[in-house]
């Protein structure tokens, strides 16, 4: 509950302050600055009512002495004339919250300190709000950093998680490519020569580098459906009679129903499908032409025919590099596309192989 101290030299002039305050707020009184000072020592006052005019002292050290003993009170001051008003304000600015004339206004001293008391709960209310703000904005900031971090852990999880899925994947993709190879001995290398000749052309012809790493693999495993060809055809040391190829172009179809049976292989499927197609319409299975052929299907069709002619197969022996290129450039336009045959040849791809 607040609490006022009334400070004034004269017993009667204390009275009459006193019943005109008490029904507003419960007062002490002090007749001097060291009563006054005193009862600040034992007790908190919210308001201080003080008269600037003991005889024995000067105005300005007394107030100064009431600000320094209620450091946290509402000080209302009763002088007469506004020049010693103006004066204590100078000696302490801001520190008076209302200055009072004479006897005859202190009628006006209840609704003064009611507004002051009221401005005081006012400023006090503010200050706790502000604090109590500060401390829940210092509460959400460590809640944020919190979840920062958790995010940030989070993220570096699930990135870890990824880069080993892909290395999974990758894994068994290399080794579908490797289940292939091992059936055909003689082909032995040739789904990584594949990849490594189709990615070299894409990345010259600014394939879509988003796309570049499907396209890897499907290079790679482009003839995945060997694996349903008879041995004694795929094995064959020799040149294969007409069933026998018969029997052998079905190998993109069976490639493209396990690729569709396999979610990492869906995006390869056009690649595995159509890399015998031929430029003029004449390849297998769809006999797709020109343009209409995929652009995967088209690169892996060049790096395939490239390699079987570089290689020693048991029905041939293995060409020379440049007339390898001769080839790719006799066949552009028939079996190839004729501007991803310029791009193989113009960077001499291939050319370091043996
Ligand atoms: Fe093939």
């Amino acid at each position: 509950m607040s609490r006022a101290l009334i400070v004034h030299r004269r017993e009667a002039a204390l009275g009459e302050l006193r019943d005109v305050l008490k029904a507003r707020i419960p007062c002490d009184t002090a007749r001097g600055i060291e009563e006054a000072i005193a009862r600040c020592g034992t007790t908190e006052y919210d308001v201080v009512v003080l008269d600037h005019r003991p005889p024995e002292y000067d105005a300005t050290e007394v107030l100064r002495a009431i600000l320094v003993a209620a450091p946290n009170a509402l000080v209302i001051l009763m002088t007469t004339g506004a020049e010693a008003a103006q004066k204590l304000d100078d000696a302490a600015p801001g520190k008076v919250f209302r200055f009072l004339g004479g006897p005859d206004q202190r009628w006006q001293l209840p609704g003064i300190v009611a507004e002051g008391l009221r401005l005081t709960r006012m400023e006090r209310e503010q200050r706790d709000l502000v604090k109590k703000l500060s401390l829940e904005h210092g509460k959400l900031q460590k809640r944020e950093k919190l979840l920062d971090l958790v995010v940030r852990e989070r993220t570096k999880d699930l990135e870890t998680s990824y880069v080993r899925l892909k290395a999974a994947n990758r894994q068994a993709l290399l080794g579908l490519a490797k289940a292939i190879e091992a059936k055909d001995p003689y082909t032995k290398g040739h789904c990584g020569r594949v990849a490594e000749y189709t990615m070299a052309v894409a990345i010259a012809c600014g394939y879509p580098a988003a796309e570049l790493e499907t396209l890897e693999f499907a290079s790679f495993l482009h003839d995945i459906g060997k694996i349903g060809i008879r041995d004694a055809v795929l094995l064959k040391p020799a040149a294969l009679e007409p069933d026998e190829w018969q029997h052998m172009r079905i190998h993109p179809v069976v490639g493209d129903t396990i690729a569709s049976d396999i979610e990492m292989l869906k995006p390869m499927r056009p690649a595995i499908r159509n890399h015998h197609e031929r430029w003029d319409g004449t390849g297998y299975p769809d006999g797709m032409k020109g343009l209409d052929i995929p652009l995967g299907a088209r690169l892996v069709c060049i790096a395939d025919a490239f390699d079987a002619m570089i290689t020693d197969r048991p029905y041939k022996r293995a060409i020379p590099y440049e007339e390898c290129l001769l080839l790719l450039r006799k066949n552009a336009g028939k079996m190839f596309d004729a501007e991803l045959v310029e791009v193989f040849v113009q960077n001499r791809v291939g050319e370091d192989y043996g």
